[in-house]
């Protein structure tokens, strides 16, 4: 039969979420299931791609017959997408990273003292904007999770980090977003908008997402 449409791709997902280490007992995290990214990856996997998916914390389950890096915080994940870099096709960033961690770890147990207690935060690299420095051959999509002035946010940060498409799903949306099985997403490339799905599984979204890249993809390469 005909070749499949990621055949001979390397595709890296990131998905689920990074975790911040405060102390040996506390952290700070968020409420990425990684579904949406563990979709990503089944999908890039059935259409022929080999599959890493780099992944935080997250309760969806990886899919069999792909590269699993399991890393915690932003700054792990930045080193494995690094890491892989020379030889990624594709990458699609569905993780959600924190954007900023403590300024220090402590060694042990805060203990409780006054009434208050102030957390100083450093920002983490942004992983998405150091890939669209660094792009030679890759085809990047990002995620943006958005709960106001989806569109414009969407668009700004496509065009600021250099990806290639954008998927904007607007988190305060029932069924979209964090942690549910479905989602509802917009997709964006520089000229616009490239995509407008209903609500759909999480699975089809990954199909329908992935189909679309190796469209494109393979427009890029003239095939
Ligand atoms: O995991 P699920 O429960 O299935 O939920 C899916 C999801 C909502 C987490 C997913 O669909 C999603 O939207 N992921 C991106 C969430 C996010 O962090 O969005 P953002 O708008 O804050 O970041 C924009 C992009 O920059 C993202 O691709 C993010 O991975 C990337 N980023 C952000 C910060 C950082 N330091 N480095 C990054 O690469």
């Amino acid at each position: 039969g005909p070749a499949l449409p990621l055949a001979g791709k390397r595709v890296v997902v990131t998905a689920g979420g990074t975790v911040e280490r405060i102390d040996p007992v506390r952290y700070l995290a968020n409420d990425s299931s990684g579904k949406m990214g563990a979709a990503i990856a089944a999908a890039a996997l059935e259409a022929g791609a080999e599959v890493t998916l780099i992944h935080g914390r997250m309760s969806a389950k990886a899919p069999e017959g792909v590269e699993k890096i399991g890393v915690e915080s932003a700054l792990d994940m930045f080193e494995a997408v690094r890491s892989l870099w020379d030889r990624t096709d594709i990458l699609v960033k569905a993780a959600a990273v924190a954007d900023y961690r403590p300024a220090r770890r402590a060694d042990r147990k805060i203990k409780k003292h006054g009434d208050t207690l102030e957390l100083e935060l450093v920002k983490n690299p942004d992983i998405v904007a150091w890939a669209g420095e660094h792009k030679t051959k890759q085809y990047i999509v990002q995620f943006a999770a958005e709960t106001h002035d989806a569109e414009e946010n969407a668009m700004d940060k496509l065009r600021r980090k250099k990806s290639d498409l954008i998927v904007l799903n607007d988190v305060t949306v029932p069924g979209a977003g964090f942690g549910t099985d479905t989602n509802i997403v917009r997709v964006y490339d520089e000229r616009g908008k490239a995509a407008d799905w209903p609500l759909l599984g999480k699975d089809e979204v990954a199909r329908r997402l992935i189909a679309l890249v190796a469209e494109r993809t393979a427009a890029r390469n003239g095939a």
